[in-house]
């Protein structure tokens, strides 16, 4: 059985509170918190950048999972390492340099994620899998929170763990984000994805710890029929 990790995005927080965001997910069970950054060039929004970041980690000591939806992610990587990101993914259509910002996040000691656009074929990662810790499948277009899941993405995401366990980087993860909740984890962890960004289907509750619950519940559920059958 693989690590399973949920990680709330803040892009759906209440900014005006988001140290008490942050803390609400992580007593809520939350393993990492998501951040989305948006520069309104390789997506239509813009939001946060690296003094957010900064600020995040000097309040909690939670793995943060930064997300670059920028162009020329690799001009950026060295602000987001020094502000305390554990983990970076960069997109592939946002620069010709992947494997440089790959290694440049590698280097720091930190992990190295690659992101698809769900248009982007799978096959784009092979010549990178020694660079690579994970691989973020957009189950959305990336840009905005609250969108629904693109279904074709079930496919993807199984030809995709297909493709790592039939390589000699079985370990690389695959992380899914755009339109989780209980239904979709579910179905996608028996496709293959064990780290799950969910944005409004945990800030958008109430109850952000039975939010929690009930999609790691259903992501293990899914996880237990693909590996034991
Ligand atoms: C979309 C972002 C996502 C987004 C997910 O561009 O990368 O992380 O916040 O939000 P939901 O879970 O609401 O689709
Ligand atoms: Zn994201």
């Amino acid at each position: 059985m693989r690590n399973l990790v949920i990680a709330p995005s803040i892009l759906s927080a209440n900014f005006a509170h988001l140290g008490h965001e942050v803390q609400d997910v992580l007593e809520g069970g939350a393993d990492w918190i998501h951040v989305d950054v948006m520069d309104g060039q390789f997506v239509p929004n813009i939001t946060i950048g690296p003094v957010v970041v900064e600020s995040v980690r000097k309040d909690t000591p939670a793995h943060l999972d930064v997300h670059l939806m920028i162009v020329k992610p690799e001009q950026y990587i060295p602000d987001f390492l020094k502000a305390g990101a554990d983990s970076i993914s960069i997109h592939y259509e946002a620069t010709p340099h992947v494997q440089r910002a790959l290694d440049m996040i590698r280097s720091a000691g930190k992990k190295a994620g690659l992101a698809l656009t769900p248009s982007t074929p799978i096959q784009v990662v092979e010549n990178v899998l020694p660079d690579l810790d994970y691989i973020l499948v957009m189950t959305v277009n990336p840009g905005f929170g609250g969108q629904k899941f693109i279904p074709l993405m079930m496919e993807k995401v199984l030809s995709l763990r297909r493709l790592l366990d039939a390589s000699e980087y079985s370990q690389v993860a695959i992380e899914v984000d755009g339109g989780i909740n209980p239904d979709t984890a579910f179905k996608i962890s028996q496709k293959g994805a064990e780290i799950f960004v969910v944005g409004s289907a945990i800030f958008g509750k109430q109850n952000r710890k039975a939010a929690i619950k009930q999609i790691r519940e259903q992501a293990e559920l899914g996880m237990q029929q693909l590996y034991t059958g």
